[in-house]
């Protein structure tokens, strides 16, 4: 089929760190200064992948762990993420799932910013935390190492500019780039059953455009896109690579980290689908 230019597409961003550390509400305050006035009320809560764009760009950002998704993206080699933001609690340092959260990145090579929150509390020792992360390879600019670590607080907002510009230093020596006018491909964030609309998925398009009407093959499931509702809850009839979407019309919901493609004959992603689940 007939694939168009490449063009610079959007870094796709996960959020990780330890629990309570501020992932969520640094995805927060950044969703609330820079999605455009009147859309933030909107925003879905549930859905855990947002894209922002302000002077600098636009990045588009997955929370963890809420989802499944992020270890389901992990064990498929991660293809999703561009650039991890390790999230660092101030005042409690280094924790298990820090720990976790730099073998999953390392394992994928995924390059890392490492974001120092809740620096408005008391208690915050950084050279602690910078020793500590050193001790697992992450080694901070200041001490001759390749990490960005930026100082911020969800609470106040401190630093969270400054982050937003690490990962678009980080993101730009990757050279990110998509082709819009293709068939979409990409991979499925998460999904449920809902009642009144039946199964959604949040997808995040890698590649190609995705759009209403196109036949959709994710994992076990297939459907013909009835709807596609972006992350402030307006309905679009496309959506190009690097961003999330919510989908309606599948048969099923799909696993978080199941890869999702557009193909062109209904009755082949049926079969498809069918051979997959084992009928
Ligand atoms: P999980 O998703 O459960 O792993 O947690 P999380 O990393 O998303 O943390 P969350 O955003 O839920 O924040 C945990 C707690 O820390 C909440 O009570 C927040 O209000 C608080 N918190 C987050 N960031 C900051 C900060 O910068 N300063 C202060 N003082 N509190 C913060
Ligand atoms: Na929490
Ligand atoms: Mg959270």
């Amino acid at each position: 089929s007939y694939e168009g230019d490449e063009i610079t597409r959007a870094p796709v961003v996960t959020v990780m760190g330890h629990v309570d550390h501020g992932k969520t509400s640094l995805l927060d305050f950044i969703r609330r200064t820079k999605v455009a006035t009147g859309e933030a009320g909107g925003i879905t809560q549930h859905i855990g992948a947002y894209h922002v764009e302000d002077q600098h760009g636009g990045v588009t950002f997955l929370d963890t762990p809420g989802h499944a998704a992020f270890t389901a993206m992990r064990a498929r080699g991660a293809q999703a993420t561009d650039v991890v933001i390790l999230v660092v609690a101030a005042d409690d340092g280094v924790m298990p799932q820090t720990v976790e959260a730099i073998e999953h990145s390392k394992a994928a090579g995924v390059p890392m910013v490492v974001a120092v929150n809740k620096v408005d509390k008391e208690g915050a020792d950084f050279d602690r935390i910078r020793n500590e992360l050193s001790q697992h390879g992450v080694i901070s600019e200041e001490w001759g190492g390749d990490t960005q670590f930026v100082h911020v607080s969800a609470k106040t907002g401190d630093g969270i500019d400054a982050l937003l510009e690490a990962v678009l230093l980080v993101s730009e020596v990757l050279e990110l780039k998509a082709v819009p006018d293709a068939p979409a491909k990409g991979v499925v964030v998460e999904s449920q059953l809902d009642k009144g609309r039946g199964p959604v998925a949040t997808v995040l398009v890698q590649n190609g455009t995705l759009k209403r009407g196109d036949i959709v093959l994710a994992g076990l499931h297939y459907g013909r896109v009835r709807a596609l509702v972006n992350e402030t809850g307006t309905r679009v009839e496309e959506v190009g690579p690097a961003m999330p979407v919510e989908i309606q019309g599948l048969d099923g919901t799909p696993e978080a980290g199941d890869e999702f493609i557009v193909v062109a004959d209904e009755k082949k992603a049926r079969e498809v689908a069918n051979f997959r689940q084992g009928k």
